[in-house]
Parts: structure tokens; sequence; C-alpha cells
């Protein structure tokens, strides 16, 4: 029994393991750890008092996937819903036709199974690191904000790439050896309205296959969704790689990304038999891990694999 997790991940990862001390499947147990990352208020990327998209709303995205029956269930641009993560699992334990609902179709969804609203999702702090942004997003911060007010531009300006992107990842093998990847994030601070990430895209940034292992993804989504990240690791261990050499190649695959904003971009990937490896384009990145028989989780240091940035470059 194991879990792995992004670096901040480790304010769940004791209580995950926990539970699968305690008998409990993957899919308890990764749902139990986000949800503790999604509360913290000191987290500006994931679930409560994450940052705003450009104006002001914060929006939610979150993805869980069965390891066993490649079920999964998803949410995405979901406000006053904190809890993203339990809403995504029960997307796909109520057998709805669907995967991923986005935006009132979520909210909507989220009311209709009684899941926890708040109408305060963000604190004074956020609210005002975000006025700034947006005042600085345009020439003109005497414009009014309203339905009409075209954004593409102020989207780019408020675009700030040390506060883009981040999100957390749990992966888990439970005693019966089944595994499940979580995703949840707030998604690219400053973001457009509406604007999805990697995280709520089953095969962009989580992925997991009993028969050969998972892997989830953090960092700029774009890049995740448009060379299928997640996907491409367990694909690669399904034709044969090891867990190292399948993360290995799905980083380097994202150096063919054309366009002008090429940025950081971090993955998590385990194997059906708990081998595990975090990867990252930035030096100094960690991931966390903890196993049924540690009494604390450990962090370990990311392999880099260098996609050079062109962020904001006409290349
Ligand atoms: N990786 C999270 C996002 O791009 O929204």
């Amino acid at each position: 029994m194991i879990v792995i997790a992004s670096h901040n991940g480790d304010i769940g990862i004791g209580k995950a393991i926990q539970i699968l001390k305690d008998g409990g499947t993957a899919m308890d147990a990764v749902e139990a750890g986000i949800r503790l990352v999604e509360a913290n208020p000191d987290d500006h990327t994931v679930g409560y008092n994450g940052w705003p998209n450009i104006i002001g709303g914060l929006e939610l995205d979150a993805s869980i996937m069965d390891g066993k029956s490649l079920n999964s269930g998803a949410v995405a641009a979901m406000k006053r819903f904190p809890y993203a993560i339990s809403v995504a699992r029960q997307m796909m334990e109520r057998k709805l036709p669907h995967v991923l609902l986005a935006g009132n179709g979520a909210e909507r969804f989220a009311r209709e199974i009684g899941a926890e609203q708040w109408d305060e999702m963000m604190t004074d702090e956020v609210k005002a690191v975000w006025q700034k942004r947006l005042a600085q997003s345009s020439a003109d911060s005497s414009q009014p904000l309203d339905d009409d007010t075209p954004l593409q531009d102020r989207v780019k300006i408020a675009t700030d790439p040390e506060r883009v992107t981040s999100t957390v990842n749990f992966i888990a093998i439970d005693k019966y050896g089944d595994m499940c990847t979580g995703v949840s994030t707030s998604g690219w601070a400053w973001k457009y309205p509406g604007r999805l990430g990697d995280s709520p895209i089953i095969g962009a940034g989580n992925y997991a296959d009993n028969r050969y292992g998972a892997c989830a993804c953090t960092g700029m989504g774009e890049m995740a969704i448009r060379a299928s990240t997640a996907h491409s690791v367990v694909f690669y261990m399904k034709m044969g790689m090891s867990v190292t050499e399948a993360a290995t190649q799905a980083m380097k695959d994202l150096c063919d990304l054309g366009g002008d904003y090429i940025g950081r971009m971090n993955l998590i990937a385990m194997d059906k038999n708990g081998e595990h490896i975090g990867m990252s384009s930035s030096a100094g990145r960690e991931y966390v891990y903890q196993t049924a028989d540690m009494s604390n989780h450990e962090f370990l240091e990311r392999t880099v694999v260098d996609i050079p940035a062109r962020w904001g470059s006409s290349a």
C-alpha cells in the first residue's frame, strides 16, 4: 500500500495512508487526502482560497480515475463548491452517462447531490492580490469590468508565470492492488473565465490503469492537454517501458509543442508494483510519498527533464 502526491499533498497524505491501513480503498484515500488540500487556506492553487480568474471568480477543476474499471468523473470551472474532488467522484459513482460537467452544469449537479457549498470562497488577502493584478492588466484601470469588457489582452498581461499554475495530485494503491488517481486545482491564476486546464481532462492531467500504472500532472495544463501527458505515461508503460522511462519520454514529448506559451510541467507516476517517480521541467521540485510501513511521509526530489520555455515569445 502506498500513496504518492505532489509536494502540497503533504497535508493530506497521512490521512490517505491511514485509510489504506484501515482497509479503505485507493479511491477513499485519494479523495480524503485531496479534501484536506482543498480546505487549506494557505494553498492558493487548489480549492478554497485559490487564485481567481481575471474577473475575480474562483473556478475549480478536478477529476478522479479508478484504475480497475477505468471509470472516471470530473468537474470543471465550478464555483462555490470547495470539495471539487468529491463532486468529481460522485460524477463517477452516480453512474450518469457523462464523465465531465462544467460551469453551471457542474454547480447544478453539486447542489443536486447536496455537496458542501460555501458562498465565500476567498479571503480578503487573496481578493486584494487579484485587485492589484486586475489594475495592472489594463492601461485604463478605470474601465468598468462587465460582461462585455474585452478580456483577451487583460489575460495576457495579467498572466504571471510565477503564479501560473499549481495543482494537487494523489496516486494510491490499496491492499487489493487497485490504483486511483485524483487531481484538483483552481487552475491558472487570472485565467480567462471558463478556461479548463488539464486537471479535469482524463488522459491529460490524470490517468490510471491497474494493469500498468498511473500518472498525474501539475504545471501548465495547456501543455498536458496538447500532449495527452498522463495517458502517454501509462501508454508507454503498456508498451513495456519502466515508469522512469515512460515518464521521461512523456516529458520529452512536450518539447515538440510549438507556440508562444511553453512553461513549467511536472508529473508524478507510479507503476502497478508501486515503483514511483516525480519529474519536473524545473530544478529543486519535490513530491511526497508514504507507504503503509512508514510512520511519516518523505519528500523526494523530482528528476529534471528540460523543456525550454518560450513564455510569451512569438516563436
Ligand atoms: N495544471 C493545472 C492547470 O493548468 O490548470
